[in-house]
C-alpha cells in the first residue's frame, strides 16, 4: 500500500472524515455539509435503509476474474459508485469541484458537477472531461435552452436533472451555524 497523504494518516472509515471536517473546516460551512433538514428523518430513515443492505458471503467460489466494473450510458466504469453533485464544494476545498472531478476521473468512476457550484462548469469539463452536469431548471424555457446550451458546448456528455427542489427543504441547521446564500 502507499504512503497516505499526511491528512489521512488517520482517516480509516468514511466515518472518520466527520470530526476531521468538523476540526478543519469554519463552522457554517460544515454546517452546511453536515445539515439535515428539520430533525434529520429523512436522513435517518435513508441511512437505516443502507445499513439493512448487506453482503451474502459466498465461499469457495473462483474469485480469481472478479470485477467491480460496470456499463452505463455507453461507457464502462470502474466501479458501480459515483461522487453525488455537491453545492459550493469550492469552500469545503481550493477548486473542490476540480479536485472531486479530477480524482474520480483517476479512479475512474462518474463525478457529476453541482448546477449551485462556484467553479465555471468549463473548468470541470475540461480537467476532467468524462464529467457528468447536474442541473436545477430555470422556471422558463428560454432559460433552460440557455442553459443546455452552454453544458452542450462545455462538452458535458451526461445532463443530471434534479427534481426534488421544487421546495427547498428546511435546513434549521443552516441557521444555527450561521450558513446563508444568495441563491
Ligand atoms: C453538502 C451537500 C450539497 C449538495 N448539493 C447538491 C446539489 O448542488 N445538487 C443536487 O442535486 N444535490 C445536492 N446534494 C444532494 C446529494 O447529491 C445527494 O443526492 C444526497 O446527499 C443523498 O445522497 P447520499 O445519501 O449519498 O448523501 C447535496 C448534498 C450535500 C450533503
Amino acid at each position: 500500500m502507499s504512503t497516505p497523504h499526511r491528512q489521512l494518516r488517520r482517516i480509516h472509515a468514511l466515518d472518520d472524515f466527520e470530526p476531521a471536517a468538523r476540526r478543519l473546516l469554519p463552522r457554517p460551512i460544515f454546517g452546511y455539509v453536515y445539515g439535515a433538514a428539520e430533525t434529520g428523518a429523512s436522513q435517518r430513515d435513508n441511512r437505516n435503509a443502507f445499513d439493512e443492505i448487506g453482503f451474502l458471503p459466498r465461499v469457495l467460489n473462483n474469485v480469481a476474474r472478479r470485477t467491480q466494473k460496470r456499463c452505463l450510458f455507453g461507457r464502462e466504469w470502474s466501479s458501480p459508485f459515483g461522487v453525488a453533485p455537491m453545492g459550493v464544494s469550492a469552500l469545503t476545498a481550493y477548486r473542490g469541484d476540480v479536485v472531486l472531478a479530477e480524482s474520480a476521473a483517476r479512479a475512474g468512476i462518474p463525478m457529476i458537477m453541482s448546477g449551485s457550484s462556484l467553479t465555471p462548469m468549463e473548468d470541470v469539463a475540461r480537467a476532467a472531461p468524462e464529467s457528468w452536469f447536474q442541473a436545477y431548471l430555470p422556471p422558463t424555457l428560454e432559460r433552460i435552452e440557455a442553459l443546455v446550451d452552454r453544458v452542450a458546448r462545455a462538452s458535458f456528455g451526461t445532463l443530471v436533472v434534479t427534481v426534488d427542489s421544487a421546495v427547498r427543504g428546511n435546513v434549521e441547521n443552516y441557521r444555527r451555524a450561521g450558513f446563508t446564500r444568495a441563491c
